[in-house]
């Protein structure tokens, strides 16, 4: 394949000057405006801002939920037209049904999809083994810890096999351990299975940590106020590592001051 050919290649996911309404009987709210956003395969994203900035809007967008009242939404070069089994989306919830086992929670997905067989039923519980929680596939969700469930959300996410995994702010409710544990599992785990993801989060240190690029988002309208690529000696080790690289504080206080200077005006 030629550089020219390369570059002619559509990025994964494309954003091109989207702008989303939510209209209601009484009232239009414009909760993002002139989106630009390209991310490529493999790629590991990372949207901060704000809340109310338009950080789940955008993730509601590429999942198909929603539909952009303005502007061009795109999958490989195509434009989204409804949810698709590319695409797997983790909520800050873990919704796991308390009902059902680890394990039959984890083939819920295969089920929903229509994809369950012994071979997806395999990787599933790979996927499990991987998230070192083997040994739990008989217990139920209640006796599970926070950051257990979360894993086997994002097993049960996985095991539909998405290209691009949507995660909304899937740490904020862990234990601060349990929470830097987990970013290491996830971009070791997305890494290896060469997964392309976008990650929503408040938490400053864990963008920088865990992304390769950050969008930092404003509201009022919902848009983006800047773009920061992380450099290589940050991006390349896990999360926990990366904290500890020259550099990493420096990046921090500018992304601190990013978010200092939004402004609620466009
Ligand atoms: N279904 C909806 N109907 C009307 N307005 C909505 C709807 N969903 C979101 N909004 C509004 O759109 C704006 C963007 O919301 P969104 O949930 O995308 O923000 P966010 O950046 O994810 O915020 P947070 O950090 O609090 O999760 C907000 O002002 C919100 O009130
Ligand atoms: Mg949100």
């Amino acid at each position: 394949m030629t550089v020219s050919q390369l570059s002619c290649q559509p990025a994964k996911i494309e954003l091109c000057h989207v702008t989303h309404l939510y209209v209601s009987s009484t009232r239009a709210f414009m909760a993002v405006k002139g989106i630009d956003l390209r991310v490529e395969e493999g790629e590991f994203i990372c949207l901060v801002g704000p809340s109310g900035c338009g950080k789940t809007t955008i993730l509601s967008l590429i999942a198909g939920l929603e539909h952009p009242t303005a502007g061009k939404v795109l999958i490989e070069g195509r434009e989204v037209a409804g949810t698709s089994r590319k695409v797997g989306y983790m909520l800050q919830q873990d919704y796991l049904f308390n009902w059902q086992t680890i394990e039959e929670n984890i083939f819920l997905g295969l089920d929903i999809q229509g994809i369950r067989s012994r071979e997806t039923e395999e990787y599933a519980l790979h996927l499990l083994e991987e998230m070192e929680l083997g040994d739990v596939r008989k217990a139920y969700p209640h006796q599970l810890s926070g950051g257990m469930r979360q894993r086997v959300a994002l097993v049960r996410t996985l095991a539909c096999q998405p290209e691009i995994l949507l995660l909304d702010e899937p740490f904020s409710a862990l234990d601060y351990q349990t929470k830097l544990k987990l970013e290491d599992l996830i971009v070791a785990t997305l890494r290896r299975h060469k997964k392309t993801a976008i990650l929503v989060t408040h938490d400053l240190s864990e963008a920088i940590a865990m992304g390769d690029r950050l969008y930092i988002l404003a509201r009022n309208p919902g848009r983006i106020n800047r773009e920061i690529v992380v450099p290589a000696a940050i991006r390349e080790p896990l999360p926990f590592p990366a904290r500890n690289q020259e550099g990493f504080t420096e990046l921090f206080n500018q992304v601190w001051r990013e978010m200092e200077g939004l402004s609620d005006d466009a």
